[in-house]
């Protein structure tokens, strides 16, 4: 894991969704983030993999997770780091998207991990300008590394995606996450049921191939994992609960707390992708279980992050020196 020889290649130049993946790629960046766990478990948690790569991280809504666990990934890697976000930037005069990135690929950089709030950004901007982009999540579409590190992290407990019977619960509307995790599971053969309100549900719910389960309970049931999805309050417009009653309600119907976790008279695993509404998705009592593994999903995202950053750094054109 320090060279960036690699015989095996990913058949995508950028990383935009889960959807252009196919079931090789995601084995292939699972088996590669393997690899990196290891040097994240050593004294010296760094390789010199892209040591003569730029990598520029663009973020244009707020984040905790993706974009730390991007810049470790990066750093990890020995890649040249840039971090720019929108608030204080020339976006607040006017400047336009492209013209924003051309500006600084022109400052010679290689790579850039973009997320923006409107859907198909990502797309948008692979196709106008020079670099490897990365989608780390563009508006309500596709959370790629998100989906990529779940699915990872669910390998990792119950040792396969194949077959498990994995639970979406919550904000489907509005949930990039819940996109990406339905393709990325589906491709690996995990079978996907979503559980939430009707109101919180895409209307082009039927092309996707899931079961829908309205009742939490009966849901449960069925589940060996149950991801919890976050109520996106910043998406739901009007008063902030325009979809559902209120919280209290939506708590009520569609959160986990521990009473009807015992209920359930059998073990689950229980995820969510962060930033977590305690009391609302999930009870601290709940996120904090020993059958939680949210904060393994954080740890994972860094060898995900790195696995992906390694793998489309070595479709990179080099000139000799
Ligand atoms: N899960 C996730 O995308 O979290 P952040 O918004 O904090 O990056």
């Amino acid at each position: 894991m320090n060279t960036m020889a690699t015989s095996e290649q990913l058949s995508v130049e950028h990383l935009l969704g889960i959807k252009e993946l196919s079931a090789a790629d995601i084995e292939l960046i699972f088996r590669t983030a393997d690899g990196f766990k290891e040097v994240l478990n050593r004294p010296i948690k760094k390789v010199p993999s892209l040591r003569d790569i730029t990598i520029a991280n663009l973020f244009f809504e707020s984040s905790t997770r993706t974009r730390v666990s991007f810049e470790l990934a990066e750093k990890r890697l020995s890649a040249d780091v840039v971090n720019f976000s929108s608030s204080g930037s020339s976006v607040s005069k006017g400047e336009t998207l492209v013209d924003t990135v051309n500006n600084i690929l022109a400052m010679k950089v290689d790579m850039v991990v973009m997320r923006h709030p409107d859907p198909g950004a990502a797309v948008f901007l692979s196709r106008h300008v020079d670099a490897r982009i990365v989608n780390a999540g563009d508006g309500t579409h596709e959370h790629p590394t998100q989906a990529l590190l779940d699915a990872y992290s669910i390998r990792e407990k119950l040792g396969r995606v194949k077959g498990v019977k994995v639970l979406i619960v919550g904000d489907i509307l509005h949930s990039r996450v819940a996109l990406s995790n339905i393709f990325c599971l589906q491709k690996l053969g995990a079978e996907v049921m979503l559980c939430g309100p009707q109101t919180l549900m895409p209307r082009y719910i039927d092309t996707l191939g899931v079961r829908v389960e309205p009742d939490l309970d009966k849901a449960l049931k069925w589940c060996d994992v149950a991801n919890m999805l976050r109520i996106q309050l910043e998406r739901q417009g009007g008063d902030g609960v325009a979809n559902f009653p209120s919280l209290r309600e939506y708590a009520m119907r569609y959160g986990l707390d521990l009473d009807r976790y015992h209920r359930l008279g059998k073990e689950i695993v229980i995820m969510h992708p962060g930033p977590i509404n305690r009391g609302v998705e999930v009870t601290s009592q709940v996120a904090d279980h020993a059958n939680s593994i949210i904060l393994d999903q954080v740890e994972n995202g860094v060898a995900i992050r790195m696995a992906v950053l390694y793998l489309l750094a070595a479709r990179i054109p080099r000139t000799a020196v």
